[in-house]
């Protein structure tokens, strides 16, 4: 099955304390949301992943913020079981295809979706997606590129995720609002799980 088709809403997530990794993932699965992106944007990145793959079986842990083949390297023994990138060089959608994984290029302009379907590639994430156009630059792509579908993550908050899993070329969204950076130092993982559960039920 898609990456895009397993949940409505894919929580991206910065850990900034490892200790958090394994009950924010469990939070998350509980509120109905069971595909995880932990971006690689902190030192603890890598060591979340490796221990939400160990203790939190019921999640499909990935590696976001995906820039190098070093990244796909290390979040191979990390055991992720996905990679999202921003953007995507030629070298690099080399480096994903190789790694075996499912992974979401990203791309941002009709030229850089034409580039990756030309490879086969038409399950995307759009990035930046509130400043790249939003819904109306996604309308637009879907006329001349219909077979192309995109993950949108970058400014989506709750009011507007229906209105993007609404259009016909969305499969997913992805977002930080699931994760806020007070719940996670509060350990408030009642919030987090609610926040997954109405995000759960856009779809
Ligand atoms: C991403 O990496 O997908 C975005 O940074 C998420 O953006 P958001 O914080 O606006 O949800």
């Amino acid at each position: 099955m898609s990456l895009l088709d397993l949940a409505p809403v894919i929580p991206v997530v910065v850990i900034d304390d490892v200790e958090t990794a394994v009950p924010l993932a469990r939070a998350l699965v509980a509120g109905g949301l069971p595909v995880i992106e932990v971006t690689l944007r902190t030192a603890d990145a890598l060591e979340a992943i490796a221990r939400i793959v160990a203790e939190v079986p019921e999640a499909v842990v990935g590696a976001g913020t995906i820039r190098t083949s070093d990244d796909i390297a290390a979040c191979l023994v990390a055991g992720a079981k996905f990679l999202v990138s921003p953007g995507t060089t030629l070298s690099l959608a080399d480096a994903m295809a190789a790694s075996g994984l499912p992974y979401l290029p990203g791309a941002a302009t009709a030229t850089e979706v034409m580039a990756l379907a030309e490879r086969g590639l038409k399950e995307l994430k759009f990035f930046p997606a509130e400043p790249a156009g939003g819904i109306p630059y996604l309308k637009a792509l879907a006329g001349p590129l219909p077979d192309v579908r995109f993950c949108p993550t970058g400014g989506i908050r709750p009011a507007t995720a229906p209105d993007y899993l609404a259009l016909p070329n969305v499969g997913c969204v992805g977002g930080t609002w699931l994760t806020p950076a007070d719940a996670l130092a509060a350990g408030d993982w009642g919030r987090v799980e609610k926040l997954a559960a109405e995000a759960a039920a856009l779809r």
